[in-house]
């Protein structure tokens, strides 16, 4: 699929546009339009509804080792600056950066690749931020343009080895910057703290100083006392959240994927350390099936358990959810979700003051005067089993997942091009968004086939009938083959249409999106028909797709 196609029918039909645009937008920041807002919220609703409200009946289906519980929150977006010392964000949350001296841009150490290439008596490094073919394709023009060589003096440049990262460069005066034409004007890595920072009140010194909160998670944690309290949950059970997260992403890219102000969904969930090999289980095959269930394909979703060396810092074990993004090389997948295991770090860490691996344990990290070196709340976070009267630090595992780069999965999933018959039973080309019709913006479009003979009324009965149920659209403009073509492409499941028989027997033609049948219903059934309709189309996982 071709990602600038989507990226245009995106803005075309309002599904995304580019925050602040008139001013020339603002890069890493993403608006929601008409289209957009209803199929994010589908997203985030079935995620509240099937993890956090429906999860009862649901998760015992669907293997869960015994009941449990799951609740919400819903944290601010500022809070205490001690939450991100005791979480490691202030310390450990950065990434690497080299900046350009020539071309004044700032590039991801990590994410910046090249080749060593000889000629000329001369070795350098030709980077790039393109990985693959496109990635060997662009430093082989650009060193044919540093060395001064024409296209059929190729045999000329001797490379040595294929592209790798930035990272494994030592002497950065031997490189040729990504979009420099000198040699060693990149500066050496250095740390960029990705937290956004601000001033809360009139103090404008440090010690008004906050965060904008990376991650939903640290709500949860700091609020665990707080659920205990106010509820009657029981280890085990889960504390869900879904709002903004803002990281201040050096290189965003890749449309919403990497933005720099995106929403999440995290769960944490609660478990008694004993049974944190089933849990863990649990949740990554349940959450790897909640996308196969809304129509992303088999083959282009992944489960990948972390390497060691890849785990955060306060991971034992993490498996990420990816999913083959057309906008990454071939073979290549995107984080969509990570299910990690974060042991009692959280939670010890708000208690105790943060933490840092000693072999195999967690122990306070003291300054050099043996002192804490960001002191916990002090507070008892531990959980008293009321059954066994053990008290114990419960164990995390932590579903987190990103409501942006969800629906830009099921954006990229549902784009097809394909033909469909017009009014002459000609076939022609269609751009049809195969939305599962649980997240499908629009459930239903009404039309009268002509604006005249009773036929609007009747079709404008019809559709103010469906809005007590669903999003519907009407439209009464143009060809009927047109307004077709156009909930194609917004991705409405089902059509309903008008025409001179409904005035004799009421009834009206119901037409599906992706099969294109079409067969009549009584205009009094539509709400049911619809209704018997989308449940039927959520019972089949990959519908459509
Ligand atoms: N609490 C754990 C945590 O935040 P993460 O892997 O950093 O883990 C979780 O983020 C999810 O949030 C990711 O899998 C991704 O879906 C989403 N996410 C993270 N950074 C993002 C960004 N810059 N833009 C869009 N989504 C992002």
């Amino acid at each position: 699929m071709d990602m600038d196609k989507l990226v245009s029918l995106c803005k075309r039909r309002g599904f995304l546009f580019q925050s602040s645009e008139i001013y020339g937008g603002l890069n890493g920041f993403w608006d929601y339009g008409p289209l957009g807002v209803e199929l994010k919220r589908n997203v985030k609703e079935a995620w509240w509804h099937d993890m956090v409200r429906g999860h009862d009946d649901l998760a015992l289906l669907e293997g869960a080792p015994e009941p449990f519980e799951m609740t919400g929150l819903d944290c601010t977006i500022i809070m205490h600056p001690q939450v991100w010392k005791c979480s490691g964000h202030y310390d450990l949350f950065h990434d690497y950066m080299v900046d350009c001296r020539e071309s004044k841009k700032r590039y991801r150490h990590d994410q910046v690749c090249g080749r060593w290439v000889e000629a000329k008596g001369q070795t350098v490094f030709i980077a790039t931020q393109q990985g693959g073919e496109e990635g060997l394709a662009e430093t082989q023009q650009r060193a044919l343009k540093f060395f001064n060589f024409r296209g059929k003096d190729i045999d000329q440049l001797q490379w040595h080895g294929p592209l790798v990262s930035l990272t494994t460069v030592k002497d950065f005066s031997r490189v040729l910057g990504p979009e420099a034409k000198e040699l060693g004007t990149l500066t050496e890595p250095r740390e960029f703290n990705l937290m956004f920072k601000t001033y809360v009140g009139a103090l404008s010194g440090e010690e008004g100083a906050a965060f904008l909160r990376p991650e939903t998670a640290q709500g949860i944690f700091v609020n665990f006392k707080n659920v205990l309290d106010s509820t009657r949950v029981r280890v085990p059970f889960g504390i869900a959240q879904m709002g903004k997260s803002f990281r201040n992403e050096i290189t965003p890219r890749n449309f919403t994927f990497r933005s720099r102000e995106f929403e999440q969904m995290e769960i944490e969930f609660f478990c008694h350390p004993k049974s944190l090999p089933d849990w863990y289980k649990f949740w990554r095959d349940r959450r790897y099936q909640w996308y196969l269930n809304l129509g992303l394909e088999g083959e282009r979703l992944r489960l990948r358990d972390h390497d060691r060396e890849e785990l955060s810092h306060y991971s034992c074990g993490t498996a990420d959810i990816e999913y083959a993004f057309p906008f990454l090389p071939p073979g290549e997948f995107g984080e969509l979700e990570g299910i990690a295991h974060r042991g009692d770090f959280d939670l010890r860490s708000h208690m105790e003051g943060k933490l840092v691996r000693q072999g195999d344990r967690l122990v306070v990290e003291l300054d050099s005067e043996g002192k804490p070196r960001h002191r916990g709340s002090g507070k008892d976070l531990s959980y008293r089993d009321d059954l066994t009267d053990e008290r114990f630090t419960p164990h995390v595992i932590e579903p987190s997942a990103g409501a942006d780069r969800a629906t830009l999965a099921f954006l990229c999933q549902a784009y097809t091009e394909d033909e469909a018959p017009d009014e002459n039973g000609k076939m022609q080309s269609r751009v049809v968004m195969k939305f599962h019709p649980r997240i499908a913006p629009i459930k239903a479009a009404v039309f009268p086939l002509v604006k005249k003979d009773g036929m609007p009324e009747a079709a404008q009965k019809i559709y103010r009938d469906l809005k007590k149920c669903f999003n519907v659209f009407y439209d009464e403009k143009g060809a009927v083959g047109r307004r077709y073509r156009r909930q194609d492409e917004a991705g409405t499941p089902y059509c309903i249409t008008v025409d001179g028989q409904t005035m004799q027997d009421q009834t009206v033609t119901v037409r599906d999106r992706d099969t294109l049948r079409q067969w009549r219903v009584k205009a009094d059934d539509c709400t049911t028909e619809i209704t018997r309709l989308i449940e039927v189309g959520c019972q089949t996982p990959t519908r459509g797709v």
